[in-house]
C-alpha cells in the first residue's frame, strides 16, 4: 500500500493513528536537530517533522538528503503541532515520521511550484506536467471536470445521447482554415480534422437520433487570441423534431443548471435581443450586459450644426462614461489616443464634460451651444459628473470601435464583475456576410443555416438583409455558444449553396452526402455548440482559456513542451508521397 491517506485529509480527530503517506517534497526547512518538510500531493499539503530525539539519527540525515519535488512515502504517527497553521485545513497536526522512502529523485524544477510562481509563460508551458502541479492550474482542471461532468449529466438526463463522430474527415466549412492530415493509402488526398461536427451530427437527425450531444475537439487554423485555440472543445448538441423556441429553452436550461450547480447562482432573466439591437445598443454582438453605458445615437442632435466631421458621417454615437468628469485634460488626451490606436482605429474622439452644477464642456464648444449638448446627455443617459464620449464614422466601422472603448472603460470602472454573471440569447442574425476579400457573400453562421422564410425572397435583391435563424448565446460579453436552426431540404440547401458562390457541380462534389442523405427523410432538425475552454474560463472568472486547458498551444500555435509541430523525417514524407518546398 502506497498510502493511507492523502495529504488533505489528516486532521486533530487522527491523533495516534499509524498512517503512510506519500507525495512530492514542497518545501524542507532544517533546523539541526529537527527537519521539517512539506508534503505534497492532489489533495493538500501535510507537514511532517524528523526529529533527533523522538526517531533516529539515520532518519533525520535521510531528511536533509531530501530535495524540492522528490517524490516520497513516510510512515509515521499523526501528532498535534506546537505552532499550528490556521492558513491549511491539515494545519493542527504533523506526522512525527518513522520511516522514509524516496520513491523517485528530482531535478532542481526550473520555478517554484506554489500558488505564486516565478516561471513565466514560455517556461510554464514548456514544463507544464510541472505548472499542473500548482493549485492554480490543478484546480482550474478540476473545475473543468466538474463542468463536464454536470453537462453530461444535465444533457443525459434530458434524454441527449453521446455519440463520438469522426475526426478523420472532410472539410467542414466553418469559416477558419482546416487542418489537413495527408493519406497514406490514398496518395495524393488528406483528411480534414474537423472544425466542429457540423455535418455529422446533421447525418445523425437523418438517421434518427433526436436527440444527440458530444464533448468533441475541434480542429481550427486561425489567429489566436486569448479565447482562441487551435484545437479547443466543443459541447455540440442537435435536436430533430424542434423550433427554435425549443433549442433555447432547452439550453437556457443546462445554462441554469451550470450556474447554480458550479457557481451556487440562481439566474432569473435571461433576456433575448435581436442581432440588430445589440448593434444599436452595444454596438456588438456580444454585449456585457452587467453595466449600462448603452450607445446613444447623436445624429438627429448633432448634424445641424457647421460640424462636418459629424455632418459627413453615417453615424454619430456616445456613451457615457460613469463619474468620467474627473479626468484630467491629460487623461483625456490619453484616452484619445487609446481610441487611435490601430486596434481600435478611430481617427478620433469628442467629449463632452457633464459638470456638477448641470452645465456642459466640450471638446466642440465652438459648434454647440449648451442646450445642444444638454440633449446629447440626454440621449446618451449621461448624469452630472459624467463624460460623453462621442465617435462618428461609417456605422459598421464606429460600432465596433465605440463598443471597445465601452469596455475599457467598464474594465478600467470595475464594472465586469467576474462573480455576477449575464446570460443573453442574440437572435436574427444576419444570414450572409459580405467579404470585402474575396468579394463575395459568405455565410455568417455556416451553409447549412436556415434563412427566415419571411426573408428568403429577399435572397436575390438584397441579400445582405436576410435573416438567418441563427442565435448565439453571450455571456458576460463573451460568445460561448451558437448555433442554428438548419435547412433540411435539398432543394433549399441547393439554393444556399448557389448564393454563396458554389456551382452544382462543387456543391456536389463537397456536400453531395449531405444533400443526398436530405432525399431520405431528412426531419427538421436544429441545434448549438457550446464552446467549453470560454464557458468554463468565464464561469471560473477568468477570460483565457489557456489556462483551463491541460495542454494548450502558445500564440504561434506551438506545443512548447512537447516541441509541435516539427518536421518530420524523409521516410515519412516518402511514403505519404509528400514534397516539401520551402
Ligand atoms: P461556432 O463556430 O459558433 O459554431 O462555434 C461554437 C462555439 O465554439 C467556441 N469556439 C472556440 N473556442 C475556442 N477556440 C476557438 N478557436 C473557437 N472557435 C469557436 C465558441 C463558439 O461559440 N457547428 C456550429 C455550431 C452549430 O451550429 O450547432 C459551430 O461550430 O464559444
Amino acid at each position: 500500500m502506497y498510502r493511507t491517506h492523502s495529504n488533505g485529509e489528516l486532521r486533530l480527530e487522527n491523533l495516534g493513528e499509524q498512517v503512510i503517506l506519500a507525495g512530492w517534497v514542497q518545501k524542507i526547512r532544517d533546523k539541526g536537530f529537527m527537519v521539517w518538510v512539506d508534503l505534497r500531493d492532489r489533495y493538500g499539503i501535510t507537514q511532517l517533522i524528523f526529529d533527533e530525539d523522538r526517531t533516529s539519527k539515520v532518519l533525520i540525515e535521510q531528511a536533509k538528503a531530501l530535495g524540492r519535488e522528490f517524490v516520497i512515502q513516510v510512515k509515521g504517527e499523526v501528532i498535534e503541532r506546537v505552532s499550528k497553521n490556521k492558513n491549511i485545513p491539515t494545519g493542527e497536526i504533523e506526522i512525527l515520521v518513522k520511516e522514509l522512502k524516496i520513491l523517485n529523485k528530482s531535478e532542481v524544477p526550473p520555478f517554484t511550484i506554489e500558488d505564486k510562481t516565478d516561471g513565466g509563460d514560455e517556461l510554464r508551458m514548456k514544463y507544464r506536467y510541472l505548472d499542473i502541479r500548482r493549485n492554480p492550474v490543478k484546480n482550474n482542471l478540476i473545475f473543468r471536470h466538474k463542468v463536464a461532468m454536470e453537462v453530461r449529466k444535465y444533457l443525459s438526463d434530458e434524454g441527449f445521447i453521446e455519440v463520438e463522430t469522426p475526426v478523420l474527415i472532410k472539410s467542414t466549412p466553418e469559416g477558419a482554415r482546416d487542418f489537413v492530415v495527408p493519406s497514406r493509402m490514398n496518395k495524393g488526398q488528406f483528411y480534414a480534422l474537423p472544425q466542429s461536427p457540423q455535418t455529422f451530427k446533421q447525418l445523425l437527425m437523418v438517421g434518427g437520433m433526436d436527440k444527440y450531444f458530444q464533448i468533441v475537439k475541434c480542429f481550427r487554423d486561425e489567429d489566436l487570441r486569448a479565447d482562441r485555440q487551435p484545437e479547443f472543445t466543443q459541447i455540440d448538441c442537435e435536436m430533430a423534431f424542434v423550433e427554435q423556441e425549443d433549442i433555447l429553452n432547452t439550453f437556457e436550461g443546462l445554462t441554469k443548471h451550470l450556474l447554480k450547480e458550479i457557481k451556487g447562482i440562481d439566474i432569473d432573466k435571461f433576456p433575448r435581443m435581436t442581432y440588430n439591437e445589440a448593434m444599436k445598443r452595444y454596438g456588438n454582438d456580444k454585449p456585457d450586459i452587467r453595466f449600462g453605458m448603452e450607445f446613444g445615437e447623436l445624429n438627429e442632435v448633432a448634424k445641424h450644426k457647421d460640424f462636418g466631421v459629424f455632418n459627413n458621417a453615417e453615424l454619430v454615437v456616445g456613451i457615457a462614461v460613469p463619474g468620467g468628469n474627473s479626468y484630467s485634460r491629460k487623461d483625456i488626451d490619453k484616452l484619445i489616443e487609446w481610441v487611435k490606436r490601430p486596434q481600435v482605429g478611430a481617427l478620433g474622439m469628442v467629449y463632452v464634460r457633464c459638470n456638477e452644477d448641470g452645465s456642459f464642456k466640450s471638446s466642440v464648444d465652438k459648434f454647440y451651444n449648451q442646450n445642444d449638448l444638454a440633449n446629447w446627455a440626454k440621449v446618451t443617459n449621461a448624469k452630472a459628473g459624467d463624460l460623453i464620449c462621442v465617435l462618428s464614422g461609417t456605422a459598421t466601422k464606429v460600432r465596433p470601435q465605440l463598443s471597445a472603448l465601452r469596455m475599457e472603460m467598464a474594465t478600467r470602472l470595475g464594472l465586469r464583475n467576474p462573480k455576477e454573471f449575464a446570460p443573453l440569447w442574440i437572435t436574427d442574425f444576419p444570414l450572409l456576410e459580405w467579404d470585402e476579400e474575396t468579394e463575395r457573400y459568405h455565410a455568417m453562421h455556416h451553409p447549412f443555416t436556415s434563412p427566415k422564410i419571411e426573408d428568403i425572397e429577399l435572397l436575390d435583391t438584397n441579400p445582405g438583409k436576410v435573416r438567418a435563424n441563427a442565435y448565439d448565446l453571450v455571456l458576460n460579453g463573451n460568445e460561448i455558444g451558437g448555433g442554428s436552426i438548419r435547412i433540411h431540404d435539398k432543394k433549399m440547401q441547393a439554393l444556399m449553396f448557389k448564393h454563396l458562390g458554389f456551382t452544382p457541380e462543387k456543391a456536389t462534389e463537397q456536400f453531395g452526402f449531405l444533400m443526398n442523405a436530405f432525399e431520405y427523410g431528412a426531419p427538421p432538425h436544429g441545434g448549438l455548440a457550446f464552446g467549453l475552454d470560454r464557458l468554463v474560463a468565464i464561469l471560473g472568472g477568468q477570460e483565457t482559456i489557456r489556462d483551463f486547458i491541460a495542454f494548450p498551444k502558445n500564440n504561434k500555435g506551438r506545443d512548447v513542451m512537447i516541441d509541435a509541430p516539427s518536421a518530420i523525417d524523409e521516410e515519412q514524407l516518402k511514403e505519404l508521397n509528400l514534397k516539401i518546398n520551402l
